[in-house]
C-alpha cells in the first residue's frame, strides 16, 4: 500500500534487529517499511521513498554470496543511512575498502563523536562518550571518497561515517537497540534531520487511508470475516466495519472450548457496543462429538481446525455471493525475511485453514503493515474497549489444548472453573496485563490428598504464567507467592475434583507456552 506520502525504506541484509528499526521509526510517527535487499530499483522508485536505511546483517561484504544491493540506489537523491553491515556496504559500493577485523567487536562500546551535526545534532564532542551497541566483525579500513569520520569507539576508528557533499550516513554501531542510548536521537536526526520527514502518520492517519482503501478495493461486493473476540480479529471487524458498514458480516463459531462466559460476553459486546452484523453458531455439540476419544495433541488440533472450516464455510455459503475475507494478518507475518545461503527469501502468511483457496475469496488485510502494539493502539483509536484491546492471547484450539488428552464435559467443567479463579485472581492482583499469558492446564492424572477425614484421589491442575515479546520465545512469571497461594488455595477448594495444583516453572524453548 503506498498512500503514505512519506515513508523510510528499510532494506534488510538479514539482521535480528531489522524489525526494530522500522518499529522505532513508526514509534516517531513516520510510516517506515521493511524490505528483502533485493527489492527491484524501479519498484523502490515507484515507492517514493524519502529515505532509505542499509539494514545490519549476519554477512561479510567480501562472502561469495554477499548480500548485494542495486547501487542504483545511491543516485536516487535521497538520504541514505547504513548501519553495520549496511554501513561496510555503502563504503564498498562507493569505492572504499573494508576488512576483518582482528577483535570481533560485540556488545557495549563507548562512542566519541568528533562532529556534532547531522547524525549527532544535539550531542557533544568528548570528553563527551556515548553508550551505543556494536556487533561486527568487519571493519571499515579505507573510507570511500568524499567520506569523512564522524565518531571513533575504541575498536572502531570509523564507528560513524558522513559524505562531505551527498546525504549518506553510516553507523557501525545499532541505533535501533535499547542498549545504544542515543539510539533513538541518531534516528530522529536522520528522519527529521536529513530527511525532513513529518512527525504525521498517525493512527488517525493511518485509518483514512486505510478505509479509503478498503471501500475502493471492495466496491459493491461483500465481506466476511471470522471473529474470535480476540484483539486482532476485533480490530480488523471494527475497521473494515467502518469502511464499509452492512457489507461486511462477521461469523462467530462457539467451538465449546470457550473460557466461561467468553462467548456470551463477546457476543453481548459486538451486539451492544457496535452496529457490527454477527451471525453466531453455537457448535459446541459438534466439536466435542469430534473430539470423542481422540487423545493424540495434534489430531484434536486437526479436528478443531477442520470443525472451524466446515462450519465457517457453510455459514458463509448460506450468505450468498461473497467476494473477500477479511483477516487479521500482522506485519511480522508478512515481512519476507532474508535468508541467506542459497536458500530463497520466504513468505510466510498465515490465513484461515487453506479457507481463502477453497471459497475462492480474495483476502482484506487492514492490518498487514502494523505491529502487534500498534493494532492494540488502532483499536483504541476505533472505539473498542481496553477490557477487548488488553486480552491475552487465547490459542484457536482454545481450552481442547489445555485439558491434557481426551476432552469430556466433565474435564471441560474443571478447567473452566479453574481458569475463571487464574482470571480473578491475577486480574484483582494487577498481574493480568503484566504477563503475556496466564493459564490452567488440566493434566490427565489423579493424586492422593486428604480432605477433612478423608483419603480423596482426584485431578491436578498446573498453573502457567509467562513472561514474552512476541510469544516466539518465552520465560515463567515470577508471581509473587502469595498470588500463587491464593489461586492454589481457591482452586482446590473451589473446583470440585482437583486436590493439587502445580506451577509450571519452564522457559520457551526448550518448552513450549500450551502444553499441547
Ligand atoms: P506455543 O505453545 O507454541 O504458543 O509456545 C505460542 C503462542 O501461540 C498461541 N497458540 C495458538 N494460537 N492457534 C492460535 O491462534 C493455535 O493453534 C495456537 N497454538 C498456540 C499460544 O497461546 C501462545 O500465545
Amino acid at each position: 500500500m503506498s498512500t503514505h506520502t512519506q515513508k523510510i525504506i528499510i532494506l534488510d541484509f538479514g539482521s535480528q534487529t531489522t524489525q526494530l528499526i522500522a518499529r522505532r521509526i513508526r514509534e516517531q510517527k513516520v510510516y517506515s517499511e521493511i524490505h528483502p535487499y533485493t527489492l527491484d530499483l524501479e519498484r523502490l522508485k515507484a515507492m517514493r521513498p524519502t529515505g532509505v536505511i542499509l539494514s545490519g546483517g549476519p554477512a561479510s561484504v567480501y562472502d561469495d554470496d554477499a548480500p548485494i544491493s542495486d547501487p542504483g540506489i545511491y543516485e536516487l537523491g535521497v538520504p541514505i543511512l547504513g548501519i553495520c553491515y549496511g554501513a561496510q556496504l555503502m563504503m564498498v559500493q562507493q569505492g572504499g575498502r573494508v576488512e576483518k577485523a582482528e577483535k570481533r567487536e560485540f556488545g557495549k562500546a563507548q562512542l566519541n563523536i568528533e562532529y556534532t551535526g547531522g547524525l549527532f545534532a544535539g550531542m557533544e564532542t568528548t570528553p563527551s562518550h556515548y553508550q551505543v551497541w556494536m556487533s561486527h566483525g568487519d571493519r571499515v579500513e579505507q573510507l570511500a571518497p568524499g567520506f569523512v569520520v564522524t565518531a571513533t569507539s575504541a575498536h572502531s576508528p570509523y564507528a560513524a561515517l558522513r559524505h562531505s557533499e551527498k546525504p549518506f550516513v553510516a553507523v557501525q554501531f545499532h541505533p535501533e537497540v535499547a542498549h545504544t542510548l542515543i539510539g533513538t536521537d541518531v534516528l530522529r536526526n536522520f528522519i527529521f534531520g536529513l530527511c525532513g520527514c513529518q512527525p504525521d502518520w498517525t493512527m488517525h492517519s493511518f485509518i483514512d487511508a486505510t478505509v479509503a482503501d478498503i471501500r475502493a478495493k471492495v466496491g459493491t461486493d461483500q465481506v466476511i470475516c471470522a471473529l474470535s473476540g480476540g484483539v486482532d480479529s476485533s480490530v480488523v471487524a471494527a475497521m473494515v466495519h467502518r469502511a464499509i458498514g452492512d457489507q461486511l458480516t462477521c461469523i462467530y463459531v462457539n467451538n465449546g472450548l470457550m473460557r466461561t462466559g467468553e462467548s456470551e460476553s463477546v457476543l453481548r459486546f459486538f451486539r451492544e457496543k457496535t452496529d457490527l452484523k454477527v451471525i453466531d453458531v453455537n457448535a459446541e455439540e459438534f466439536f466435542l462429538k469430534s473430539l470423542d476419544g481422540v487423545a493424540d495433541p495434534e489430531e484434536k488440533r486437526k479436528r478443531i481446525g477442520y470443525g472451524f472450516i466446515e462450519i465457517f464455510e457453510a455459514e458463509a455459503k448460506k450468505l450468498g455471493a461473497v467476494r473477500y475475507l477479511a483477516q487479521g494478518t500482522l506485519y511480522p507475518d508478512v515481512i519476507e525475511s532474508v535468508v541467506f545461503r542459497g536458500k530463497a527469501p520466504i513468505k510466510s502468511h498465515h490465513n484461515v485453514g487453506g479457507l481463502p483457496e477453497r471459497m475462492q475469496l480474495d483476502l482484506i488485510e487492514p492490518l498487514r503493515e502494523l505491529f502487534k502494539d500498534e493494532v492494540r493502539e488502532l483499536g483504541l483509536e476505533l472505539g473498542l474497549p481496553e477490557e477487548a484491546i488488553y486480552r491475552q492471547p487465547f490459542p484457536g484450539p482454545g481450552l481442547g489444548i489445555r485439558i491434557m488428552g481426551e476432552v469430556t464435559a466433565e474435564r471441560l467443567r474443571i478447567l473452566r472453573q479453574a481458569d475463571v479463579i487464574v482470571l480473578e485472581e491475577m486480574k484483582d492482583s494487577g498481574w493480568y496485563r503484566k504477563v503475556w499469558q496466564s493459564f490452567a492446564v488440566l493434566l490427565p492424572i489423579q493424586t492422593v490428598g486428604v480432605m477433612g477425614d478423608g483419603r480423596t484421589y482426584e485431578h491436578v491442575i498446573a498453573l502457567r504464567a509467562v513472561d514474552s515479546k512476541d510469544a516466539m520465545t518465552a520465560d515463567w512469571s515470577r508471581l509473587p507467592y502469595e498470588i500463587l497461594g491464593r489461586i492454589s488455595n481457591r482452586i482446590i477448594n473451589e473446583v470440585r475434583g482437583v486436590n493439587r495444583v502445580v506451577y509450571d516453572i519452564s522457559s520457551k524453548p526448550p518448552s513450549t507456552i500450551e502444553w499441547e
